[in-house]
């Protein structure tokens, strides 16, 4: 799985590599383990620097890059095959070294063709798919006398898996051929220059407005002759839809915070009211959903609702769980997408499949609405990034309008989908008549101030927070405990500890843990216990007392003037009072600020943890 931008322009070489080099950084935060560039050069050559490490790696191999250059690209790579190193790094170039290409996916037959290869006398210097690909476009070429595209589109015929991939010829100056499968490629319309990247944040500074490629088609891509789009299978002719983007660069940046993941935490406030603005209108005692407009009937006579995610984003789906079931009263089921699509579920037409993703762009949970779109289901999309292939797909769905998630681990996506998930159970309950009038005005008036709750308790927890974390940056394992809808927060606390901390959490549900996990509990074992007054408060003084016979180090998210839980604490940090149903949303907050300052302290790259990528586009 690999990134890439890449540029048609007019200027020169050094200007072009800067683009291109500038907008791997943008997109760093989707695969980080190595880097490359390439740029024509004088006298129609290559000019080609890669390396493992980060793009600031390749920044300073780079800089000497020369020529006047119509075309550049470059690549910031998330191993798949082959460990992160310079030779596995893209660009690579066709035996003939004439060719060049970055892709990102995976080449699913990449080994029976590298065989045959192999036979013909190709030799590889990678151990990557994306070698294999250059060389078969090569061979096409040598073997059926076609034109560089021609070659690329019979290439592409011949194999399987998911792709974007950039190619550019040396015997070709000034155009890139570009083609996708199942990974995004959105292309970049200048005034005279075009740009091409994974996502539109490379280009977003220098234009407005984009064609995003639909699955299956390719493009070629020039000053000359402009964008050209064909089908990949027959050649036929596409009309593209250009787009204006919405992105600014403002968004894309860090606003004076140290990581993406810190401004992320404090945009809470707005993040959530965005979610909610336009739809939920508490003096009119309504809630408006384009989304589901047409489908309300659809919804209400639904046997069943499966929800698919992964990660964050399926913790979201299993308070969503309780939130539909709760107040809509229609069977709700919370699947792993990746064990969801290799099961052979059971999927009916009168199931409704909702898919939650920041990205847009998980493959496992694409592939799991595929799967059930084929077998009937409707499906519905709860995505964060506009336009990706999972809001595409969808039968309907409504965005979670959070702006750009950068920092690799989820924060202000996770609450905009619960706040997503709370309207779409409120607004269901209420039309299908489980949800009374007087219930219903009182949720959404609560729901309404939780963007002020937020902004409070940012306020107040995060001096508080930052310094405790420092007690805890020896910790080695941690465990947080929830119970009811706070139990899947507790899962989502535990998961941002471990993927930016390194340090080994796991959430419980508070009773479960008698079931094993109190085992662990000594002396060193901080416990965090989310205990909000609403929602099993007794059982759950119950649980902190059998930690505090063990020993454990209790950390506690209580409401404001609380005394039983606060009485028994080490730590105790304060959230304002909410309903139950949206506890999760506020407790989040202190969870996300722990997580961040013991990951900071231990000096971790917090945006950027090891071994993560921000969209994880292979299974
Ligand atoms: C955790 C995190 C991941 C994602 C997961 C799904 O902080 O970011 O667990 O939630 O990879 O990604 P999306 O939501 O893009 O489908």
């Amino acid at each position: 799985y690999e990134i890439m931008p890449s540029l048609v322009g007019s200027e020169m070489c050094i200007r072009d590599s800067d683009i291109v080099v500038n907008g791997l950084k943008r997109l760093e935060y989707r695969g980080y383990d190595s880097a490359g560039v390439i740029v024509e050069g004088g006298d129609n050559n290559f000019e080609l620097k890669k390396t493992k490490g980060k793009v600031a790696d390749l920044v300073s191999i780079s800089k000497d890059l020369e020529g006047t250059a119509h075309v550049g690209m470059g690549h910031t790579r998330w191993a798949t095959h082959g460990v992160p190193s310079d030779r596995n790094s893209h660009p690579h170039l066709s035996n003939n070294g004439k060719i060049a290409i970055i892709h990102n996916g995976i080449i699913e037959n990449y080994d029976t063709i590298k065989t045959m290869l192999i036979e013909k006398g190709f030799t590889f210097a990678s151990d990557t798919d994306t070698e294999v690909l250059v060389n078969l476009i090569q061979y096409v070429m040598d073997t059926q006398n076609v034109d560089f595209p021609t070659a690329v589109r019979y290439a592409l015929n011949e194999v399987y898996g998911a792709y974007a991939i950039t190619v550019m010829h040396k015997d070709h100056p000034g155009l890139l051929v570009v083609g996708r499968l199942g990974s995004p490629l959105a292309i970049g319309i200048g005034e005279d220059e075009y740009f091409v990247a994974s996502d539109a944040s490379p280009f977003v500074e220098f234009t407005k407005e984009a064609i995003y490629l639909e699955d299956g088609h390719m493009a070629t891509i020039s000053l000359e002759k402009g964008i050209e789009i064909r089908a990949i299978v027959d050649n036929s002719v596409v009309i593209p839809e250009v787009q204006e983007l919405k992105l600014s660069l403002e968004q894309i940046e860090k606003g004076g915070y140290e990581h993406f993941m810190l401004k992320e935490i404090f945009e809470q406030p707005k993040s959530i009211h965005d979610t909610m603005r336009g739809r939920l209108l508490v003096d009119e005692g309504i809630i408006k959903m384009a989304g589901i407009w047409d489908y309300l009937d659809k919804f209400t006579k639904a046997e069943r609702i499966i929800i698919v995610a992964c990660g964050t984003s399926w913790h979201a789906g299993l308070i969503g769980e309780y939130l539909i079931e709760e107040f809509a009263r229609i069977p709700v089921e919370v699947e792993y997408a990746s064990e969801f699509r290799y099961r052979n579920p059971i999927i009916t037409n009168k199931d409704i499949v909702i898919a939650i993703s920041q990205s847009g762009e998980t493959a496992d949970t694409m592939a799991a609405i595929k799967l059930a779109k084929e077998r009937g289901a409707f499906i519905f999309g709860i995505c964060n990034v506009v336009d990706s292939s999972i809001s595409r797909f969808s039968d309907a769905g409504a965005y979670t309008h959070a702006g750009p998630e950068i920092g690799v681990a989820s924060t202000k996506a996770f609450t905009a989908q619960l706040t997503i998930l709370s309207l779409l159970a409120l607004k269901l309950g209420k039309h299908n008549g489980n949800l009374s009038n007087v219930d219903f005005m009182r949720l959404i008036t609560e729901l309404d101030a939780i963007p002020k709750k937020i902004e409070d308790v940012l306020a107040s927890t995060h001096d508080y927070v930052k310094n405790m974390a420092k007690d805890f940056v020896s910790a080695s394992n941690f465990l947080y405990l929830g119970r009811g809808y706070n139990f899947p927060a507790a899962l989502e606390g535990a998961l941002k500890l471990k993927e930016i901390s390194y340090i080994h959490a796991e959430g419980y549900p508070a009773a479960e843990m008698k079931h094993g996990p109190i085992a662990l509990i000594d002396e060193n074992m901080p416990i965090v216990i989310i205990a909000p007054r609403k929602g099993h408060y007794d059982k759950i003084v119950s649980n902190v007392q059998e930690i505090k016979a063990r020993k454990g180090k209790v950390i506690s998210i209580v409401n404001k003037g609380d005394e039983q839980v606060s009485a028994m604490s080490d730590y105790v940090i304060e959230i304002p009072e909410t309903s139950e149903c949206f506890s999760p949303i506020v407790a989040s907050i202190p969870l996300q600020i722990l997580a961040y300052y013991i990951a900071v302290y231990r000096g971790v790259n917090v945006d950027q943890p090891r071994n993560l990528a921000k969209s994880v586009t292979v299974e």
